[in-house]
């Protein structure tokens, strides 16, 4: 029989096909995100993340043991005050609820890495990620005056016992700004994961609901990034990288690959990607029906976001994929 093409000798068993990869995934890549709230003894089912909860700190036991046992080892905390306000001052009270959850996880589960998401925007009564000013006759987010709460809360958490903080607001200079209030209070081993490249985006839309953090008026395309553009987010991460970014975070995920590869060939820091809320309940909701493999799609999403170059991995879907990754599945 005479070939059209060279046979395609590398994909003709599984032992080789694996031999070959390109791409490896590995279970501590995987970041958790977690919403604690006030309060005791509750845990709420999020409508839209189906499988996720809000949980109070005495409640957070089961799951942190649950992740641990999966093999990860790492969450991303947000927390969900019960009392909101114009300044955000749960964000950096030092009994606040995510300082309260940070000290408590950390106490019991020293393994466990523990990032803090550094924003106002689940704090503040107006759901902004910052300080509104009325400039020029309409509201807007002030940048300059919320660069310090920012500090103070990336502070705050560090001191809470936080591993890592991540500023996920898009105020200008605020990487800048937590760097030296952390180096200030002797914390100079925390790191900073910044979200440099946070698109507006209605990928969002569950996490929202989840946080209560919908802005009362106005969007946030004032100070997230059109996604229209990608060499803006790789200047935005080249900025972060300089004020003293660690590792750059790209968000949402799947439907930015492009920007994940560029920024990772832009700079020299580690890439992480946030598959977002929309993505995890697009992909519950489309299997809930039959319509795809649940599974498969979240394997393919996840590997996809590591071949464009990401090194860490951030979805709601950790635990399953780090079963994935041990069942031999994927990696
Ligand atoms: C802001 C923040 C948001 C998300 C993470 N951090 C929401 C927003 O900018 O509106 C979204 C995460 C998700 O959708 O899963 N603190």
């Amino acid at each position: 029989m005479e070939l059209i093409s060279r046979p395609r000798r590398l994909r003709t068993t599984p032992g080789l096909r694996k031999m070959v990869r390109e791409t490896r995934v590995d279970a501590s890549s995987l970041v958790y995100p977690m919403f604690v709230m006030d309060g005791t003894g509750k845990t709420d089912e999020i409508k839209a993340l189906p499988g996720q909860y809000r949980y109070t700190v005495d409640m957070v036991d089961a799951k942190i043991e649950e992740m641990l046992k999966a093999g990860v080892n790492s969450i991303m905390l947000f927390g969900i005050p019960d009392h909101k306000d114009e300044v955000g001052s749960q964000a950096y009270a030092e009994d606040g609820i995510i300082q309260r959850a940070i000290r408590y996880i950390k106490e019991k589960y020293p393994e466990m890495y523990v990032i803090a998401d550094v924003c106002l925007c689940e704090y503040t009564s107006h759901g902004h990620c910052g300080l509104i000013c009325e400039c020029g006759g309409h509201h807007d987010v002030d940048n300059d005056s919320t660069l310090e709460l920012l500090s103070k809360t990336a502070v705050s958490q560090a001191l809470a016992g936080a591993d890592m903080v991540a500023p996920s607001d898009m105020m200008d200079g605020r990487v800048g700004a937590i760097r030296e209030a952390l180096d200030a209070n002797g914390l100079t081993n925390t790191p900073i994961m910044s979200y440099a490249v946070k698109y507006a985006s209605s990928f969002y839309g569950p996490f929202r609901e989840a946080a209560g953090s919908a802005p009362s008026f106005g969007d946030r395309r004032s100070y997230q990034m059109d996604y229209h553009n990608r060499r803006e987010g790789v200047k935005e991460a080249l900025l972060d990288v300089e004020e003293g970014a660690d590792i750059i975070m790209v968000k949402p995920a799947t439907a930015y690959l492009d920007v994940i590869r560029e920024v990772y060939e832009a700079t020299d820091v580690p890439v992480a990607t946030y598959s977002v809320s929309g993505e995890y309940a697009m992909v519950k909701a489309a299997a809930a029906q039959g319509w795809i493999d649940e599974k498969s799609i979240m394997c393919e999403m996840a590997v996809a976001a590591f071949r464009a170059g990401a090194s860490i991995y951030e979805t709601y879907y950790a635990k399953e994929l780090a079963e994935c990754i041990r069942e031999g599945r994927i990696g």
